[in-house]
């Protein structure tokens, strides 16, 4: 007998007032109550929580029928996480809860159910102070699931499976968490490899080894059937990846022996206008954008993510570095550091440890008191018990650029943690062997050395430390400091450090994608200094990092605009201010600086048919071409050469007014699934089709057939346009919607309409 297990996503009611029965309100989850709060400037933690006002005590109530109680079996409610300090009732009577709102937690409710109707309540409490340091949403957020099991079953985290690749054999360990006998089975196609055990280990097999690479990211289902005298109790089906991963001091990481570089972006969990309640295809979007730039690697930032992204992530091959916190006893973590350190890390390494995609596990970011002997004993105590509990992949923690002398300030009474640790203050270490002998002190206790923003010591640290690697945990996109300030804007793209030395596996950018929070002060709202902005519409710079992640020979150009309104991205975190359009009405021949981002040998640059030299992109610094144009309107042509053929080319035009507004595609096809959620962009165009970028007018969407609008998101932060509406101005010529599938089949018609422009149409075919 299998188990049984029900998402329970539908049928929950809210409400933020008493939990009464006239207050409570028909919701799905996921839910984020934060995102649809009204923006207040005043809020506490504003910046922090892009000024959507989450305090408060939230209710959540649903219905749970049960036709049976079976006896023999036990009945479990699994949260995959809610943010935040939770509890749980089951018919009044108090099941559990969790206090840390990136932690699952599974409760036994056998003893508080019976045959019928069964109220599940849940009380999310959002007072306690302070939230994170960026958008936490408030709810919850992620998937909840009805587990029916036998009495007798497998515990999912107890279960370890390792791999080792022997030639072209695959061996597989599987620990069961269980003395009985256990039979598993590993399934190719038609052919199935078993093995069975009573003792807690089996040992499988797979001849002629399909492996997990971030290329090829292969998966094999493993099906484990748990006996009590011949009859089979529980079954639990799991997804296994056989890779090797070694790292190599001086060569770098190696995955099934080929040296790979991590092309990184850190990531926070939220989705822009959805806030932090992100169905899963939503990531799916993001990660296939992110896979098609180069990009092999995330970071989950500073938490434990969704489990639904790691499966994304198996099967997609994204590699990912997870942590379970932020900072320890001195952020917003320190409400929970000393009691729950354990648990929470224990939660995310028994969740998650089956994870072919997971390369590296971290212990936390930029913390407090870095590299004196109160951090080292906590870095010690963290890295063992993690060890524990998984001794297959090395351990890092990312590590702040500042270090500071001793001193006595008392942490919980420091408001901005990330302004206190960065601060340039009396105590700031100058002198470079002084931090030298802090990182390695840190070093010794880790098994890679993760460096925030510290291309610039890369020599001095790797001769301190020579037998342990560096991965850049943090890089910023652009610039980089110098090694007598650190917060030199030195125009040497991180990524450069990453190519130039062996020891240095890969660097992630701080962020990949922007996001809700760590506003640099109203109007924005979020983070802004990325290669996306939140409707997943790739920013100009993202391009130069496909040239360096890339093969496929490509080639784009953008110009610098500094007219465009401020997005509030942050100093070293920004980048210069290049743009996609060539429209520059108040110039006349005043020459534009441009910036051309290539995997090519060489390129061609035309204005109008006009050709402008250039020199070989491998001879400019960061391989990105630079140069100036004089303006006037028309078409700027760049074409792309390997060997002397031509093999890409790029093309930029003067739009004229937008008459029209069109989405990237007319018609398409989808699968029916309830629930299903998709972002769709419209964009200005003018009457030959060229984008009209500087259009901003209002957009409203109507949708008919089995679908309904949830969010608008054009990703300007700084914007306070509610996401709930209909409506919603374009940002750099457009806008997006996202759009819920009922799960009945049948013809979406999603509309775009804008006063004085031909409205826009998309036909979905959902069948
Ligand atoms: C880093 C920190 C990140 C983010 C970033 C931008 O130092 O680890 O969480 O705050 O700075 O300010």
């Amino acid at each position: 007998m299998s188990r049984n297990e029900i998402q329970l996503m539908n049928g929950w009611e809210f409400t933020l007032k008493e939990p009464e029965d006239s207050n409570f309100e028909a919701v799905n989850l996921p839910h984020d109550w934060a995102i649809h709060a009204p923006i207040n400037r005043n809020m506490k933690q504003g910046e922090a929580q892009g000024f959507r006002d989450r305090w408060g005590i939230g209710w959540y109530r649903r219905n749970l029928v049960f036709q049976e109680i079976r006896e023999g079996y036990v009945y479990q409610l699994q949260f995959d996480g809610v943010y935040e300090n939770s509890t749980v009732w089951v018919n009044g009577r108090e099941a559990g809860g969790r206090k840390y709102g990136y932690s699952r937690f599974t409760l036994d409710i056998t003893d508080y159910i019976h045959p019928g109707d069964n109220l599940i309540l849940v009380k999310v409490d959002n007072t306690s102070f302070p939230a994170d340091r960026w958008y936490s949403g408030a709810g919850i957020y992620r998937t909840v699931k009805l587990l029916e099991l036998n009495k007798h079953h497998l515990k999912p985290e107890d279960i370890q499976v390792k791999t080792a690749i022997h030639g072209d054999t695959g061996a597989v360990t599987i620990m069961t968490g269980v003395s009985s006998l256990v039979k598993a089975c590993i399934s190719d196609g038609a052919l199935r490899m078993t093995g069975e055990s009573e003792n807690g280990t089996i040992r499988i097999e797979i001849p002629q080894v399909k492996l997990w690479s971030p290329e090829q990211p292969h998966l094999y289902p493993l099906e484990l059937s748990l006996y009590e005298g011949n009859q089979v109790v529980d079954t639990y089906e799991l997804r296994i990846g056989v890779r090797d991963i070694q790292m190599i001091a001086g060569k770098g990481m190696f995955i099934n022996g080929k040296m790979t570089k991590i092309k990184g972006f850190c990531i926070h969990q939220d989705a822009g206008c959805l806030g932090v309640a992100v169905p899963s295809e939503i990531w799916k979007e993001r990660l296939l954008q992110f896979k098609a730039m180069g990009c092999n690697a995330i970071r989950t930032a500073h938490h434990i993510p969704a489990s639904e992204l790691l499966d994304l992530c198996d099967e997609l091959g994204m590699l990912v570095y997870e942590e379970p916190f932020d900072k320890w006893t001195g952020g917003s973590y320190r409400r929970y550091f000393e009691t729950e350190w354990q648990g929470d890390l224990e939660c995310m390494v028994r969740r998650d440890r089956n994870h072919p995609s997971i390369f590296m596990w971290g212990v936390g970011n930029e913390v407090e008191n870095q590299g004196q002997e109160s951090m080292l004993k906590i870095l010690k105590m963290l890295k063992e018990h993690l060890v524990t509990l998984d001794d297959t992949r090395p351990v890092s923690y990312a590590m702040n650029p500042h270090f500071k002398y001793e001193s006595n300030v008392d942490l919980s009474k420091v408001k901005d943690i990330q302004q206190f640790v960065d601060e340039v203050s009396d105590t700031e270490i100058y002198n470079s062997d002084e931090r030298v002998e802090r990182i390695r002190r840190i070093a010794e206790l880790v098994d890679v050395i993760g460096c925030n923003y510290q291309e610039q010591w890369y020599p001095a640290i790797h001769k301190a430390v020579p037998d342990k690697l560096i991965l850049g945990t943090e890089t910023f996109q652009y610039f980089r400091g110098h090694p007598d300030q650190m917060q030199n804007f030195s125009e040497e793209v991180p990524w450069m450090d990453v190519e130039k030395h062996d020891y240095v596996i890969g660097g992630m950018l701080w962020t990949g994608i922007d996001y809700l929070g760590e506003s640099m002060g109203y109007p924005a709202k979020g983070w802004a200094g990325s290669l996306f902005w939140t409707n997943n519409e790739r920013k100009p710079l993202s391009y130069l990092y496909q040239s360096y992640w890339t093969e496929e020979p490509m080639v784009y150009l953008a110009v610098m605009d500094y007219s465009l309104q401020d997005e509030g991205a942050k100093e070293h975190w920004d980048a210069p201010r290049y743009a996609s359009h060539w429209n520059f009405p108040q110039f006349n021949k005043t020459v534009i600086p441009y910036m051309i981002a290539t995997n090519c040998e060489e390129v061609t640059v035309d204005l109008n048919g006009k050709p402008f030299y250039v020199n070989k992109p491998s001879s400019y610094p960061n391989r990105m071409i630079t140069g100036f144009l004089p303006y006037s309107p028309g078409t700027i042509t760049v074409r792309g050469y390997i060997s002397g053929q031509e093999v890409c080319t790029y093309t930029l035009k003067t739009a004229g007014p937008a008459v029209k507004l069109g989405f990237d595609s007319e018609e398409l096809r989808l699968e029916a699934k309830e629930g299903y959620h998709t972002f769709f962009t419209v964009r200005a165009k003018d009457s030959g089709d060229i984008p009209v970028f500087r259009e901003s007018s209002k957009v409203s969407f109507r949708v008919t057939g089995p679908a309904e609008i949830v969010a608008v998101d054009n990703g300007d932060l700084c914007s306070s346009e509610a996401y709930d509406r209909h409506w919603m101005h374009m940002y750099r010529g457009c806008v997006s919607t996202v759009l819920r599938f009922t799960g009945e089949r049948g013809r979406v018609v999603l509309s775009a309409y804008s006063e004085g422009m031909a409205p826009g149409q998309l036909v979905i075919h959902v069948i």
